[in-house]
């Protein structure tokens, strides 16, 4: 019996970016495999972070495109930017140091389900799970600026999967983070990775690398090797 290999979840097309004269990169075409962790290294200023803001639809990418086939077979090409409502449901992006809104931490988690427009009892079910997952419901009450580092991760984290995107953008999600804090952390991206989605994260953390499954993606000198050992 021949095995197929899956088609990939993305495929991204025409990623440059340049600063001045240096070229930060020039990546004819990406795919993001499903179900699959990957670990995205290069040293400061390689264009990680650019890399990752422009795949979230979050800076202007001129002649960058994403493709992918729906379960039905059918094949959609679309802009990178300005992203359309189709893909940005399915992509979370976590920034490094994330900004929570001055509400409730209930309140940040539920922003982007209200934004989409479901229902109240929908919303509180999916909120109250997201909480329980992050470890953060003795804080969904809580103001932004009373949390740990710790806890604004964690927080951060169950905004994104509360949308239950495809693909997770995580910016160096243990960077700012050290011993128990940081261990949560890393579990939680652990079970994301393991319920099927795709979770690319700019790290230099060795254990996170080092889980089970993780492709290393690393960024230099103009480009990205994608099978890097
Ligand atoms: N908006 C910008 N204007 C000018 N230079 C920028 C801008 N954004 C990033 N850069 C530069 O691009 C390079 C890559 O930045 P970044 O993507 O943050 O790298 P990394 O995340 O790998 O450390 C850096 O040299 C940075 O100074
Ligand atoms: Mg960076």
């Amino acid at each position: 019996m021949r095995t197929r290999t899956p088609a990939p979840l993305l495929t991204v097309r025409g990623l440059s970016r340049r600063v001045g004269a240096r070229k930060l990169f020039d990546i004819a075409e990406l795919d993001f495999p499903r179900a699959t962790a990957i670990a995205l290294t290069g040293v400061n200023g390689a264009g990680k972070s650019t890399l990752l803001r422009i795949v979230a639809g979050l800076e202007p990418a001129p002649g960058a495109t994403a493709s992918w086939t729906d379960a039905d077979g059918t094949a959609h090409t679309v802009p990178l930017s300005p992203l359309p409502m189709s893909l940005r449901r399915r992509i979370a992006y976590m920034h490094q140091h994330p900004y929570l809104f001055r509400t409730s931490v209930r309140e940040n988690i539920a922003y982007g389900l209200r934004h989409h427009g479901l229902p109240r009892d929908e919303i509180d079910r999916r909120v109250g799970a997201a909480l329980g997952w992050a470890g953060v419901v003795h804080v969904q009450d809580t103001a932004p600026d009373k949390l740990s580092g710790g806890e604004i991760q964690r927080v951060a984290l169950a905004r994104a999967k509360v949308l239950e995107p495809d693909l997770l953008l995580l910016d160096e999600p243990t960077s700012s983070l050290d011993g128990h804090a940081r261990e949560q952390v890393i579990a939680l991206i652990g079970e994301l990775a393991a319920e099927g989605r795709t979770v690319v994260m700019v790290c230099h953390d060795r254990e996170l690398i080092n889980l089970p499954g993780v492709v290393r993606w690393k960024l230099g000198e103009g480009r990205l090797d994608t099978r890097h050992k």
